[in-house]
């Protein structure tokens, strides 16, 4: 190891200091262009079978939050023709909670002859997670979110992507809010095992 770099254990301690916040808590001002940039440095570093670089970043703010809000609704209605008006507008004030909405999404390789479709999801949600922690070290706030919108085929095309291209969710970010609690944490070692033989 001949690279020079910050401590492991301050590293570690770091990455393990991230934490979501709540979409609506997430506030102005959001990351300008030249951060983003700089964020998808971390991004582009995701492990990626075969060079893929499925991964996608849309970034969604100001008034394109309000057309989102419009693909939201007439994705609903299609779902749903008899949606009543309650939940429709309840649905429109999402992508208003947080200043900058980052879509992520998979853009698949169908047929690869090494890569299915699932790894390329992976690859994506590798860069998903790598750009939260650059935006984390960045003083950001972020939440990944999904629900039904992500995986709707409405609100895929409206984005510009096509049937066989998954979303792998919504990155609500902006300014986080001061004095936020630590969180507790699972106890690490109870996900660690080592594997010797198979169970008889
Ligand atoms: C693929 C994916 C989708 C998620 N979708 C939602 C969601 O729709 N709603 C939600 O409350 N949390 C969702 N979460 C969980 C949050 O992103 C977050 O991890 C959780 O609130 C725990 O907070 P933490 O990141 O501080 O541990 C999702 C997580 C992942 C990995």
């Amino acid at each position: 190891m001949s690279e020079s770099r910050p401590s492991s254990d301050a590293l570690i301690d770091f990455i393990a200091s991230r934490q979501s916040f709540k979409a609506l808590d997430l506030n102005e001002p959001a990351p300008d262009d030249g951060e983003l940039e700089r964020l998808m440095t971390a991004a582009v570093t995701a492990p990626d079978h075969g060079a893929l670089r499925p991964w996608r970043f849309l970034t969604i703010r100001g008034a394109a939050r309000e057309r989102l809000a419009d693909v939201f609704e007439t994705a609903q209605r299609a779902r749903d023709p008899q949606s009543c008006e309650e939940d429709v507008l309840a649905l429109k004030q999402k992508p208003l909670r947080s200043p900058l909405i980052v879509a992520v999404a998979a853009e698949i390789t169908e047929n690869h002859p090494k890569v299915p479709p699932e790894e390329q999801v992976i690859a994506a949600a590798c860069a998903a997670q790598n750009f939260m922690l650059a935006a984390h070290a960045a003083g950001w706030g972020a939440i990944l979110l999904t629900g039904w919108t992500a995986h709707d085929p409405t609100v895929r095309h409206a984005l510009g992507f096509q049937e066989k291209d998954r979303l792998i969710g919504w990155i609500y970010m902006g300014t986080p809010p001061t004095g936020r609690r630590v969180k507790k944490r699972p106890e690490p070692t109870k996900f660690l095992t080592e594997w010797t033989a198979p169970p008889s």
